[in-house]
């Protein structure tokens, strides 16, 4: 089993550290590769994304992945900048199904910025289309527009579009995983403004015909977002395009006290995966040992499960991130009165413990 590491920017490095140290204490046979990515690939090789780093990606089973990003690039041509790096993993690799669980453990009920009642038990699981959409879409830049009544004036523009084949094949999998869950679907679109999300949701019935057993209900994805604020457990799978996808999988995070306990897994159709937690690099807090490692470890216990056939081991690594919880450690982006603030090294070595 070979696992590409690649810690990226920011907090990424301390997170991953913390992800590696729960790998190796589980006593599997892993063959683990750092690379460089993003800001730090950049700085090392001129390029977020250097073709060792991606060959090694290419060749290994799964991806750990920590976060790519600094405001201090935002001035780099585009091509440059450290999101390249995770965008063009996706797009190389063809990881064009994105799990991102949102779960509020019964021990951070509290840190949930919603009332506990409304968050107590969640268990959602938005699936993000995430090689398409107005992400990856040409024509895409700048020029100066050519009509219109600011004629001569300059314009940016991106467009959104999607294929059949795109299409058919994130529903699939959307419906397959309701299947296995509460067996309801949310179908999250923009039908009534947008061609591509009509488009979206015409093809989505089609693919409903081959799972009647799934239950399929479709959203504008305005009242998507309302409706995960006022009643986020009305939900079971959510699926929706790379844009939309990013937005709401952001808000649900909130739901479960902090955006530090969201991991996710990228998946291609081969079944090899990419596995991130769903914040960013956090560069204002890098560096300073307070970032939460749980995302991260999460994101392995996810890596086992889909691309490793280690579900047993996933099934440890959530137990024990259950147990630190019960044992009251906090980092402080989940942190409240009565419990116990740890660092980001502390948390990682309590989940090595909590495996014991
Ligand atoms: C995410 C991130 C990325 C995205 C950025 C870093 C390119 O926000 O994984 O949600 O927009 O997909
Ligand atoms: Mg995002």
């Amino acid at each position: 089993m070979k696992i590409a590491v690649l810690p990226g920017d920011g907090i990424g490095t301390e997170i991953v550290a913390e992800a590696v140290k729960v790998l190796q204490a589980l006593g599997l046979k892993f063959e683990m590769e750092h690379a460089l990515v993003g800001g730090a690939a950049y700085e090392a090789h001129g390029h977020p994304l250097p073709e060792s780093t991606l060959n090694l990606a290419k060749q290994a089973d799964a991806i750990l992945f920590g976060a790519v990003g600094d405001w201090k690039y935002d001035k780099l041509e585009r091509a440059l900048r450290p999101e390249q790096a995770i965008l063009g993993l996706r797009k190389n690799l063809g990881l064009f199904a994105n799990f991102r669980p949102a779960i509020c453990y019964e021990q951070l009920v509290g840190a949930s910025s919603l009332k506990p009642e409304l968050v107590s038990g969640l268990d959602i699981l938005i699936i993000r289309e995430l090689t398409g959409d107005i992400y990856f879409g040409q024509p895409r830049g700048r020029r100066s527009s050519p009509d219109g009544s600011f004629a001569g004036a300059d314009e940016a523009f991106d467009t959104m579009r999607y294929t059949r084949p795109e299409i058919e094949r994130i529903a699939h999998v959307a419906f397959q995983a309701a299947r296995k869950r509460g067996k309801k679907l949310t179908s999250v679109d923009k039908a009534n403004v947008l061609e591509t999300f009509q488009f979206w949701k015409d093809i989505v019935i089609e693919v409903h015909a081959q799972y009647p057993d799934v239950e399929l209900q479709h959203m504008y994805v305005d009242n998507a977002a309302m409706q995960l604020v006022k009643a986020p457990k009305s939900f079971d799978v959510i699926v929706t395009g790379n844009m939309f996808g990013d937005i709401l999988s952001d808000e649900a995070s909130m739901l479960t006290g902090s955006i530090g306990m969201l991991p996710s897994a990228s998946l291609n159709s081969a079944n090899q995966g990419l596995y991130e937690p769903s914040h960013g690099s956090a560069p204002d807090i890098a560096g300073k040992g307070v970032a939460n490692p749980l995302a991260t470890i999460l994101s392995a216990a996810m890596m086992l499960r889909f691309s490793l056939n280690q579900p047993e081991a996933a099934d440890r690594i959530e137990a024990a991130v259950k147990k630190v919880l019960t044992q009251g450690l906090r980092t402080p982006d989940i942190y409240s009165e009565g419990t116990t603030r740890v660092g980001t090294r502390e948390m990682g070595e309590a989940v090595v413990k909590a495996l014991a």
